[in-house]
């Protein structure tokens, strides 16, 4: 029994150093993650081989994603017009103070205003813009995948270029319900016929400080 107890004296240091240790680390890793998500970072698209026809591929493939007009397109040559995402994880204040599951874009070189980007919750079009018109929308969680290199919004990444035929532009949608956002179905949620989408990663490149 002596012995008994001795041995736990001894071993129960022991415990706690290795749980103080592992404590560290988490702490350390938890600070370097958070440092990360704090990196200024653009998008680039990235589609798999057999996502798409070599055509389309060609087109959205390390294509940059840009706004413009309060929208998210896939540029390969961005349009003088559009700005180029350039953005941080940021805490939104429909989430916990330290919860960095917000996303913010600068909007203008100069000034760098920054943005929400959010999705609308009724089209599911990737769109940017004040507290106040993000509100009722699915400002996040956004986060990215276990490497850190593909965003994720409500953990997975469901995001579609979606070729708007009169605009003659891919859009950036987010497909919520996993529906390809009602394509092909015709007109439905008002997209008209020709409109045609393809399931892409999105892929952070750290931005040039
Ligand atoms: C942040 O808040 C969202 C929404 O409540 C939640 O889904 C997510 O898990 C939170 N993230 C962290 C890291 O706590
Ligand atoms: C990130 O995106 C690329 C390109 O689509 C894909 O091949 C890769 O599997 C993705 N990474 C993860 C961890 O999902």
């Amino acid at each position: 029994m002596v012995l008994g107890i001795l041995a736990l004296a001894t071993a129960v240091p022991t415990i706690i150093g290795v749980n103080e240790a592992t404590k560290g680390t988490q702490d350390h890793e938890q600070k370097r993650r958070d440092a990360n998500r704090k990196q200024r970072s653009h998008l680039i698209s990235l589609c798999e081989l057999t996502a798409a026809s070599g055509r389309d591929r060609e087109q959205i493939h390390g294509a940059k994603v840009v706004l413009r007009d309060g929208l998210m397109y896939l540029e390969k040559n961005p349009r003088k017009d559009s700005h180029p995402f350039t953005g941080v994880y940021h805490p939104h204040p429909m989430f916990a103070p330290s919860n960095m599951s917000g996303l913010v874009s600068t909007v203008s070189q100069d000034p760098p205003l920054l943005r929400w980007v959010f999705v609308d919750s009724k089209t599911f079009e990737v769109r940017y813009g004040g507290k106040a018109e993000s509100e009722g929308h699915i400002v996040g969680p956004w986060d990215w995948t276990d490497d850190e290199n593909n965003v994720t919004l409500e953990g997975w990444e469901g995001f579609l270029a979606i070729w708007v035929p009169h605009e003659k532009a891919w859009k950036l949608y987010f497909d919520k319900n996993d529906d390809g956002c009602g394509l092909p179905r015709g007109t439905k949620g008002g997209l008209p016929r020709g409109t045609k989408g393809v399931e892409i990663s999105l892929r952070r490149i750290l931005a040039a400080s």
